[in-house]
């Protein structure tokens, strides 16, 4: 997408970003900072997430807050704690980026185990829907809140091997439409899907090992598509789904 943000387009806003310690998540949050935004690093691994803490910091932009979580096993009572903790420290919340993910590796269905089969569909589907659904009343609140979802081509084009990961985001993209449509009475409230395409991330080498990764564009290239859907350009944009790249397939 070809966007050109205003100056600290996302000043005094705060977003929490799922999956922020590498990958797109790690980009978005650091793109997200330097747009002035407060943004809430969640992730397991704190190493990780300490290091993108001290290059917001470094770079003078707005003090991020580290929530370090594992979405596979949150119960809403955690979901719901960590909404109260926003609501305390930083009295609001204008957005989330649902960008963290699992992917194994691609297996057939048939030795996929039910309790990995499930650990996807926690992971990509039912914790951002609780996450979500327990950020409601901050959401609401908000002057214009916006939430992503993040897709994958995966989830269009079924095919073999993609297994619960691809099943999951179809999921979640039907989520997404239904969700639209019921927060229509929010007008202050957009949902939409994005799709990165192929970017240079850790998750992107083992889905798909036969690619020359080096020739992969950077997340960076994506982020355009990330600031017009969490700024106020996309006022009134809900329910649809974005595609950060045209080209390549996926
Ligand atoms: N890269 C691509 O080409 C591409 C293409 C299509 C779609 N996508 C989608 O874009 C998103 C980002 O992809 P990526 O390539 O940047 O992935 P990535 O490098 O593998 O990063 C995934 C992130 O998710 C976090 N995560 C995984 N499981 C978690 C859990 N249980 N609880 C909390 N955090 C968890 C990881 O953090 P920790 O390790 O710290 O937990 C990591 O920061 C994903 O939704 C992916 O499906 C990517």
């Amino acid at each position: 997408m070809d966007y050109q943000p205003s100056h600290r387009h996302l000043q005094d806003r705060v977003i929490l970003v799922t999956g922020a310690g590498q990958g797109i998540g790690k980009t978005a949050a650091l793109t997200f900072a330097a747009q002035g935004a407060t943004v809430i690093l969640l992730g397991r691994k704190v190493k990780k997430l300490e290091a993108v803490y001290d290059e917001i910091e470094a770079a003078g932009n707005p003090q991020p807050l580290i929530f370090p979580l594992n979405l596979e096993n949150a119960s809403e009572e955690n979901f719901n704690a960590m909404a109260e903790g926003i609501f305390q420290q930083l009295g609001r919340l204008d957005g989330i980026l649902h960008n963290a993910s699992r992917f194994d590796n691609l297996s057939p269905l048939e030795i996929q185990t039910a309790e990995q089969f499930n650990g996807m569909l926690q992971t990509n589907l039912v914790a951002p829907f609780a996450l979500t659904r327990a950020c409601l009343p901050l959401l609401k609140r908000a002057p214009d809140a916006s939430v992503i979802f993040t897709s994958t081509t995966a989830a269009h084009h079924p095919a073999a091997f993609w297994g619960a990961h691809a099943i999951a985001k179809s999921a979640a993209e039907t989520l997404v439409k239904i969700w639209a449509q019921e927060l229509e009475t929010f007008p202050n409230i957009r949902i939409n899907i994005v799709i990165p395409g192929a970017v240079q991330c850790p998750q992107r080498k083992r889905s798909h090992p036969g690619e020359i990764h080096e020739n992969l564009p950077a997340a960076a290239a994506i982020m355009p598509l990330y600031l017009y859907l969490m700024g106020h350009d996309s006022i009134g944009v809900n329910g649809q789904m974005f595609e950060a790249q045209k080209s390549p397939e996926e």
